[in-house]
C-alpha cells in the first residue's frame, strides 16, 4: 500500500508528526479521516504531491516529536486527554464567549455573520460541556477499570451499559456534531479571516476559534482513532 492509498487516519496513527502537516493543509484526520490521502487531497483541491513532500519533510525534520499514544496504557491516555484537552476546552470556551460578546457588540450590525458565529459558539459550549462530563464520569473510568481487570486477570467490570460500544457510538456522534459546528464557523468566518483594519479583539476572536478547532481535532483523533478502538478490542478480549 502506498501513502496515497493509505487513509489519512492510518497515516496520522502511524506517524503522529503528520498531524501538523494535515492541520496546515486543512485535511481532516479525525472524524472524516477514513478517506485515502489522494481522495482527501482531491476533495480539498490540493496537490497530493505537495502533501507527500510536506510529510517527508516533517519526517526528516528533527522537530519536537508528537507523543505516540498507541503504545501507552489507556488509563494514561485518558488522563492525558482530560488534563490537556478537556482542561483547554474548559479554559477556552468562556474566553471565546466573552470575545464573541465584544465583537458582536461592536461590529454585529455591519457583520451579520458574527451573531451567527456567537450562537454556534454557545451551542458548542453547551454540547461539549455535557460531552466532557460523560467521558470523565462514565466512559473513561470504565475503560481504565476494564484495562486494570485485564491486567489482573479478573472479570470484566460492570458498567451502566451492556457493551462499551454504546457510549463510544454516542461520543463519536457528538464529536461529529461538534466538528460540524466548527466547520460552519470556519465557513462563516471566511476561514478565520478578519476584515481589513479589524480591531485586535476581532483578531483575537478568530485566532482563538482557529486554535480551538485545531485542538479539538487533536483531541478527537486521540479518542476516535486510538482510545475507542483499543477499548473495544480490550472488551472483546475480556473475560
Ligand atoms: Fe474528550
Ligand atoms: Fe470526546
Amino acid at each position: 500500500m502506498t501513502v496515497t492509498t493509505q487513509t489519512v487516519r492510518e497515516i496520522a496513527l502511524e506517524n503522529p508528526a503528520s498531524i501538523r502537516v494535515f492541520e496546515s493543509f486543512g485535511i481532516d484526520y479525525c472524524c472524516g479521516g477514513r478517506k485515502p490521502l489522494a481522495e482527501a487531497c482531491e476533495a480539498r483541491n490540493i496537490s497530493v504531491d505537495s502533501v507527500i513532500a510536506a510529510l517527508e519533510k516533517g519526517a526528516a525534520d528533527p522537530a519536537p516529536a508528537t507523543e505516540d499514544w498507541s503504545a501507552q496504557s489507556l488509563g494514561s491516555l485518558a488522563a492525558h486527554i482530560v488534563n490537556t484537552h478537556h482542561a483547554y476546552v474548559r479554559r477556552e470556551l468562556p474566553r471565546l464567549a466573552e470575545l464573541a460578546a465584544k465583537v458582536v457588540n461592536r461590529h454585529g450590525d455591519t457583520k451579520p455573520e458574527l451573531p451567527e458565529i456567537q450562537k454556534k459558539v454557545a451551542q458548542i459550549s453547551e454540547e461539549l460541556t455535557e460531552h466532557l462530563a460523560k467521558e470523565e464520569v462514565v466512559l473513561f473510568p470504565y475503560v481504565t477499570r476494564l484495562e486494570r481487570a485485564k491486567e489482573e486477570g479478573t472479570a470484566r467490570p460492570h458498567g451502566c451499559f451492556a457493551t462499551v460500544a454504546s457510549p463510544i457510538a454516542m461520543m463519536t456522534q457528538e464529536h461529529e456534531a461538534a466538528g460540524a459546528l466548527l466547520a460552519d464557523i470556519r465557513e462563516l468566518s471566511g476561514h478565520y479571516t478578519p476584515p481589513v483594519g479589524a480591531c485586535p479583539t476581532f483578531h483575537a476572536f478568530y485566532i482563538g476559534l482557529r486554535e480551538f478547532e485545531q485542538d479539538l481535532h487533536q483531541h478527537i483523533h486521540l479518542e476516535n482513532n486510538i482510545l475507542f478502538p483499543r477499548a473495544l478490542v480490550l472488551e472483546g478480549a475480556s473475560v
